[in-house]
């Protein structure tokens, strides 16, 4: 029974065998097959070994898509740009501004829908929404803010007016929200004015020098050249009880020249609106998102501290009420206005019993706020994100800030879009067009998804342009930016073609001409050669992009000569008179600035998206750091020389970071393209090298900074300041009271520079070797 079971096994077995052994011979015979072709196919390798090693001009893995390896299509940058049309951006324009639109209302979320209609219509891949819940800031309607002149029996004898004057043609009636600024606490103030001129620390400074102390005032400052949250905090720490902030003519106006709505200066009841919150993102969640889960801090305990005294935004017509009637000794030249008047000091008024008083009722309330992000997925490398933003809500009608820049990029997306739609392209990366909430109060949808995504795009992210104040004048590109995108910034503007035909006629047929020849970059006293670029600072959504996640990012506007105007803004900003009466009678009547702008930034996006190897320049970053160490040592050389032993340590590392960027911009020329592992590999070490000057800890006293060399000052967070954190700490370091702790936190901050120079040009070395 065994034997013929055995047997009866055997059988079955051995059958078995003999399929197998034909399916394992019809298996050779194809591999051999294959391995011929291919061994035909390499046949140029002599070694064995060399079969691995990919040839220079040959394919490197069999099957792989051709798409994969190959160099963006150039002909798509011609389409693309001849694509964008002024006339839409002009069509996008005026819907943008039919109506007021402050983030957490109503019609907020009325171009929240249509800015996602849009985007579905154009046919991107996908498009969603984000919403926040923070907390905003608005005047109450029913007790309007105020401020009054009391005469010695307190009774009013002047009072400001509640809106400014109804001016734009078309209009009889004012529908935005009046001046207020945004977070002010709500009270009433009253005391003596002081007047202390554009609210900075050496304003202070000089105040105290000529014997005027503004402890228990109120004061009264000029904008114009500090972020006026800046101003607000400064006073505070000078025991200002609450400040008054006005635009004076000087700054916003020129004699003779008109105001609107003749010409683009200010007029005299017009108000800049504004955020004087210091802090990034939802006040009440830092450092997270304000979504369902979050942990909510108590107003008064959050950090950075909301403002703590009153604050309220004049024109200059109402300031010369109070102005006009100031006492204190008349003050020095460079602290006069244009108002007709004596410009005195303070404190108090000429009669010693009149006093001010600010009744303020502005309110804190918490508001669901929405990004809309629409997705254009890459071809090849889909998780690699260039991202392309600008806010959505405006203080009033916003027809400049931020409306200029939402109408070109809508043109961007649309005539992206269209490409990809039509069949003719893909980009090779995902481009995603963000229009963010909330930018106005605090960069608070931007920060707030940034602080959501990060993980997701920390490490993806390849670059964000930012357009937000797109056209504020027609005399030349401004553009603020990081080293690495430097290069790309200038090729993208070298072929737009130029906006002015005057300028065309005189040879300068780019924007890059222009840009060139009205803004040439001056370097610590020597022209350079090329446009000026301009250093980040928290100006806008790109400042969370930068400083959060360490994204390359650019921001691209038209402005105006501001050299020959002195003003330190365009004059209309953040009044109900930036509306879009204003940019097409007085600013841009065809829309061709909004179309270079438009075409500059789609083509940087498009380059960005599309090259094989990424268009980045970690040279430039070296070249600008030894530059800020210039202008450091020129500032501050000589203490640090003398209380910082191995001070000359930052000139060495920044050289040493120097050499090894030239080495690897070499490396990068003749790397063997067609082996895609490989352009991955240095496309990493290009995206990846912004990342290497952050440090986890953030800036000294500023732990959501976290990026060492592009920040703000922490005394004005409009501008972009070099080495920030040491700049920051030696800030009045001769009136600190305790000098030695000082430096002692500025050795410590210093060998955390010199160490985050020396591993960024570690990241840049073959990356498997951990050794100096
Ligand atoms: C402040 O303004 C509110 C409403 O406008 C008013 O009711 C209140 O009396 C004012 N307070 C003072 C002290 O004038
Ligand atoms: C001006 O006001 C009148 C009456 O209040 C109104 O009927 C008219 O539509 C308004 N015109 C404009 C341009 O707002
Ligand atoms: C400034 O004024 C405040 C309040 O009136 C007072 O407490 C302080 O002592 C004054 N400071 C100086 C230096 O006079
Ligand atoms: C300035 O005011 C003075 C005196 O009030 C007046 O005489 C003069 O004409 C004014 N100047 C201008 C430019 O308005
Ligand atoms: C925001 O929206 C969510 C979901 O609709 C809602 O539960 C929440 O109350 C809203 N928050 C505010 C402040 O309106
Ligand atoms: C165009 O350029 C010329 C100089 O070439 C300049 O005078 C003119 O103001 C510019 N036009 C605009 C609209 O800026
Ligand atoms: C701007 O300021 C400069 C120097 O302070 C001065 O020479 C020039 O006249 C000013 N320009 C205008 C338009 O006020
Ligand atoms: C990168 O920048 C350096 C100067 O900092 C320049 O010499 C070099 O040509 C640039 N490389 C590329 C690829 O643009
Ligand atoms: C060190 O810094 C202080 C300012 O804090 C300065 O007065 C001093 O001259 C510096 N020391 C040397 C040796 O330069
Ligand atoms: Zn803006």
């Amino acid at each position: 029974m065994t034997s013929t079971f055995d047997l009866m096994q055997d059988g079955r077995a051995s059958k078995i065998a003999s399929r197998k052994f034909w399916i394992i011979a019809i298996i050779i015979g194809v591999l051999a097959f294959i391995i011929g072709i291919l061994i035909g196919k390499y046949a140029a390798c002599d070694t064995p070994s060399d079969a691995v090693i990919p040839e220079k001009d040959g394919v490197f893995l069999p099957g792989v898509p051709d798409a994969i390896i190959k160099e963006a299509d150039l002909s798509i940058r011609d389409l693309l740009l001849s694509s964008i049309d002024s006339k839409n951006i002009e069509t996008y324009l005026r819907a943008l501004t039919e109506k007021p639109h402050i983030a957490g209302s109503p019609e907020d979320e009325d171009t929240v829908n249509y800015i996602k209609e849009f985007w579905e219509n154009v046919g991107f891949d996908d498009v969603q929404t984000a919403t926040y819940d923070i907390l905003l800031s608005y005047p109450d309607k029913d007790n309007p803010n105020m401020i009054e002149l009391l005469n010695e029996n307190d009774e009013v004898i002047y009072q400001t007016p509640i809106e400014e004057d109804v001016l734009t043609p078309g209009k009889n009636n004012t529908e935005g929200i009046p001046p207020f600024n945004a977070y002010s606490p709500k009270g009433i103030v009253t005391g003596q004015l002081v007047y202390v001129n554009y609210g900075r620390v050496e304003d202070y400074i000089h105040l105290d020098s000529v014997g005027v102390n503004v402890s228990g005032c109120v004061a009264i400052a000029r904008y114009g050249k500090i972020f006026r949250g800046s101003m607000v905090d400064i006073a505070q720490k000078h025991g200002v009880i609450g400040l008054i902030i006005y635009s004076d003519p000087a700054d916003y106006a020129v004699p003779g020249e008109g105001v609107y709505p003749d010409a683009w200066w200010l007029p005299g009841s017009g108000a800049q609106r504004g955020t004087i919150f210091t802090g990034q993102g939802d006040p009440l969640t830092p450092g997270y998102p304000a979504i369902s889960s979050a942990y909510r801090y108590e107003e008064d305990k959050v950090e950075p501290p909301l403002p703590k005294i009153p604050a309220h935004p004049i024109g200059y017509t109402v300031a010369e009420q109070l102005l006009v009637n100031l006492g204190g000794a008349a003050v020095v030249d460079k602290w006069k206005g244009d108002i007709n008047i004596t410009y005195r000091y303070g404190p108090g008024f000429l009669d010693d019993n009149w006093k001010v008083r600010m009744n303020i009722s502005t309110q804190r309330a918490r508001r669901n706020s929405s990004n809309v992000i629409g997705i254009i997925k890459g071809a090849v490398e889909p998780d690699r994100y260039v991202i392309f933003g600008n806010h959505r809500d405006a203080w009033v009608y916003g027809a400049i800030d931020p409306s200029s820049g939402t109408a070109t990029m809508m043109e961007t997306a649309r005539a992206m879009a269209a490409l990809v739609k039509s069949g003719k392209w893909r980009p090779r990366r995902t481009i995603l067009f963000c229009s963010w909430g909330a930018e106005e109060y605090g960069l608070i949808g931007s920060t707030e998804w940034v602080e959501e995504y990060i993980k997701n795009l920390k490490e993806r992210t390849i670059a964000y342009i930012n357009v937000d104040i797109s056209v504020e004048g027609t005399h030349s590109l401004r553009t603020l930016s990081v080293p690495l995108l430097y290069r790309a910034a200038y090729d993208a503007a070298k072929l737009v073609e130029n906006p002015n035909a005057t300028e065309i006629a005189a040879g300068r047929k780019t924007v890059y001409d222009t840009w060139l020849l009205n803004r040439p970059w001056k370097i610590n006293g020597e022209m350079y050669g090329t446009p000026e670029m301009k250093a980040m600072g928290s100006g806008s959504d790109y400042a969370p992009m930068i400083q959060r996640a360490g994204i390359s990012t650019v921001d691209f506007g038209y402005s105006y000569n501001e050299h020959g105007y002195n003003v330190s803004g365009y004059p209309l900003y953040h009044s109900q008179y930036e509306t879009f009466y204003a940019v097409k009678n007085l600013v841009d009547p065809e829309f061709k600035y909004h179309q270079a702008v438009a075409r500059v930034s789609a083509e940087m996006a498009r380059n960005l998206a599309d090259s094989l190897i990424l268009p980045l320049n970690v040279s430039d970053y070296a070249w600008n750091m030894e530059n800020l160490r210039i202008s450091l040592d020129s500032d501050y050389g000589a203490y640090l020389r003398g209380n910082i032993s191995n001070y000359d340590d930052l000139q060495m590392v920044i050289k040493e970071l120097g050499a090894e960027a030239s080495r690897f911009q070499e490396k990068v020329k003749t790397i063997n393209k067609n082996d895609p592992l490989l352009t991955r590999m240095v496309n990493d070490q290009l995206m990846l090298f912004e990342k290497s000057f952050l440090d986890p800890a953030g800036l000294p006293g500023r732990h959501l900074k976290k990026h060492m060399i592009m920040a703000e000052s922490s005394t004005d967070s409009y501008s972009g300041s070099s080495f920030p954190g040491l700049v920051d700490l030696l800030f009045e370091i001769d009136k600190a009271t305790d000098t030695n702790a000082r430096w002692d936190q500025i050795r410590q901050h210093f060998s955390v520079i010199l160490f985050t120079i020396q591993s960024a040009a570690s990241t840049l070395r073959d990356v498997t070797l951990f050794h100096y």
